[in-house]
């Protein structure tokens, strides 16, 4: 049996999620910034723990001004990847919103969510000074599992870059992890 899981990426404008996408269907990585408008989506299987997963990958716009556009995609969707910038401290305080818009659109909830810090190859090159730390990142995690342990779940961090390809194969793994281990 296929388990058919309907995920999201979420994350401002500009953080990387269709790069994140691209790379982890094999499609390599563009330098190119090309504005999501409304949606994009795509379906990739997988294996987690021998239990065989269909993901179905909404990547959705993440400019402000297409929040309309995007909350008729989050109905029915099971998990969602949360990115934010490493680089950009903007991106990484508007995640709260981003929770909030995912929970109130879903139809179920508080569902499984993974926390993704993107573009750690431009944090590592130092050019970045201000950058957010993985310190902070889990912190703000164990802060979010507060709210999300009665649902049977925490909420854990990955640091990706969808440049060099970190983490973006285990991104998927882990939020199917999670959300098995939410089904039991
Ligand atoms: P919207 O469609 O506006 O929501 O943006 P998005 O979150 O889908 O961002 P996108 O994937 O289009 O990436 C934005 C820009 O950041 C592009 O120029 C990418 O090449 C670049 N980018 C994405 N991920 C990384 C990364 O891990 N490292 C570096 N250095 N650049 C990245």
């Amino acid at each position: 049996m296929t388990h058919l899981m309907k995920i999201v990426l979420c994350g401002d404008g500009g953080v990387g999620k269709t790069a994140l996408r691209e790379r982890y269907l094999g499609r390599g990585f563009q330098s190119k910034y090309m504005m999501t408008i409304g949606a994009d989506f795509a379906l990739k299987e997988a294996t987690i723990d021998g239990k065989a997963i269909k993901f179905q990958i909404w990547d959705l716009a993440g400019q402000q001004r297409f929040g309309a556009v995007r909350s008729v995609y989050y109905l029915g969707c099971l998990g969602a990847l949360l990115l934010f910038d490493v680089t950009r401290q903007e991106s990484f305080e508007n995640l709260q919103l981003w929770i909030k818009e995912i929970f109130n659109h879903n139809g179920k909830g508080v569902i499984p969510l993974v926390v993704l810090g993107n573009k750690v190859d431009l944090r590592d090159s130092g050019a970045h000074p201000d950058s957010i730390t993985d310190e902070i990142a889990l912190r703000y995690c164990e802060k979010l599992t507060e709210q999300t342990k009665n649902h049977g779940f925490s909420v854990k961090y990955l640091q990706t870059s969808a440049k060099s390809g970190l983490n973006i194969s285990e991104s998927f793994d882990v939020l199917g992890k999670v959300y098995f281990e939410y089904l039991e």
